[in-house]
């Protein structure tokens, strides 16, 4: 019987004597930052010491250690259409000379915004510096304009930084409880927030008849719980329960654009309300957006007018700059095409066949789940229906040894759970290298 933990130190011991620059930057970097990093996430990786980025170039970037890794993390999916693409970095060069940030639209507001209505079919937009802004934004519109109060999120959703949505379900009564991981909080969530079950209608129905849901906000498919698509028929359903019981209906596209050109929404023909997409939106420069009907503008509009004078609370001083209008006309025109994503899944769906055929060879009870450019390895026997399915089966052990054994063979996985995204650099050649690394997965665990 193979003992994981063993396994584990093994490759903790291996990554200390390979990486002498990445632990000796991480030591230096304890005197200036919390737990040794700028953004404390970054101690989430599973290795020693956090891996420093030396550069990062279409689907590779190479460490303090000079160690190149094909990098299927991409940021967690800011730099889904691959590092630094060259179209934007010559369009940041360009900007960068004319202005960084007015406070005044550009000469390029008027293309950005053709670009997304063509991109995502929505036809007004605002925009925000990172997705959980976009949400919280899109939230507070929602709760202005029906003057309800409550908000519908799934159990397992992650929508940001957002502290309505940073709630749990209690399993057995059903209640929106506070997710105990979450430092600093002192509101009671379960007055503003209900919770129900991924993929389950009747549940969704019960919550939305109580007719005090402003709106419902949801991933396409949860995808910072594992990843749990949506049943068959689901979205159509719970999309009109959403029309029928006057509840907006925002679909967060952050993680699921990855699905096709436009979005999850957009392909499945789901006619969201509003529509929020951030991280890889502009290429991976600090830039959300979110649009809305035309119908929903009218109602927006008429909210604001009809409040007093002072601030909305919605909006923050660099949103739609200058810079990042750059970058967003650029990723508009140039990333987010049809060839991309064409390259994108094809890729992806070689990447998926070889997990799966080894999975099967080797006989291990695991799932490979596709949505489009992402797949997610589940170490369950079965595609996941909501996030108790995904807790009743979660190897936290196992995760973070196969990424350790992965990032020690050049191999980059997204650190919070099993995720492997493919952008437009990356090739057939690297998914070789990673079947490669996970064929000696298979045999050290075996
Ligand atoms: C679906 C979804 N929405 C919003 C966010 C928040 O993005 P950011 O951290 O860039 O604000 C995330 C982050 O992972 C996400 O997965």
């Amino acid at each position: 019987m193979v003992d994981i933990h063993t396994l584990r130190d093994k490759e903790r011991q291996r990554f200390t004597r390979t990486h002498p620059a990445s632990m000796a930057q991480a030591d230096a970097a304890r005197r200036h930052y919390l737990f040794g990093v700028p953004l404390h996430w970054m101690r989430d990786w599973p290795s020693p010491a956090t891996l420093a980025v030396e550069h990062a170039q279409g689907a590779t970037l190479t460490c303090a250690d000079g160690h190149r890794y094909t990098d299927f993390c991409l940021g967690d999916t800011g730099a889904m259409f691959g590092h630094s693409p060259p179209v934007l970095a010559r369009a940041l060069a360009e900007q960068a000379t004319q202005g960084l940030t007015c406070m005044l639209p550009s000469t390029r507001s008027v293309a950005v915004g053709e670009g997304l209505q063509r991109v995502f079919g929505l036809p007004q937009w605002q925009m925000a510096l990172s997705a959980s802004d976009a949400n919280r934004f899109a939230l507070r519109w929602a709760r202005g304009v029906t003057r309800r109060p409550m908000l519908l999120v799934f159990d397992g959703c992650y929508h940001g930084a957002v502290d309505d949505t940073l709630v749990d379900m209690d399993p057995a009564s059903g209640r929106t409880l506070p997710r105990a991981s979450v430092l600093g909080q002192v509101h009671n969530h379960d007055r503003f927030t209900r919770v129900v079950p991924f993929n389950d209608l009747s549940a969704l129905e019960a919550a939305l008849a109580q007719g005090d849901v402003a709106a419902l906000l949801a991933e396409p498919a949860l995808t910072n719980f594992g990843l749990v698509p949506p049943a068959e028929g689901f979205w159509p359903a719970a999309r009109e329960l959403c029309r029928r019981h006057g509840v907006l209906f925002i679909m967060d596209e952050t993680h699921t654009v990855s699905t096709a050109l436009g979005g999850y929404a957009r392909e499945h023909r789901l006619d969201p309300d509003l529509l929020v997409v951030g991280k890889a939106v502009a290429g991976g420069l600090p830039c959300a957006v979110y649009g809305f009907t035309a119908d929903l503008a009218r109602r927006m509009t008429q909210a604001k007018e009809a409040a007093p004078d002072g601030h909305s609370g919605i909006g923050t001083t660099l949103a739609g700059n200058a810079l990042t209008l750059a970058a967003l006309d650029a990723a508009l025109t140039h990333l987010h095409t049809e060839a991309n994503y064409r390259h994108m899944l094809s890729v992806a769906e070689q990447l998926e066949q070889g997990l799966v055929e080894r999975i099967h060879r080797a006989g291990q009870p695991w799932t490979v789940t596709r949505l489009g450019a992402r797949m997610e390895l589940q170490f369950m026997d079965h595609t996941p229906r909501d996030a108790q399915d995904v807790r009743d089966h979660a190897r936290s052990d196992l995760e973070a040894f196969t990424h350790l054994f992965m990032l020690n063979r050049g191999v980059l996985l997204t650190p919070f759970h099993s995720m492997m995204l493919v952008s437009p650099a990356t090739t057939a050649a690297h998914v070789q290298q990673l079947l490669g690394v996970f064929d000696e997965l298979l045999a050290a665990l075996a």
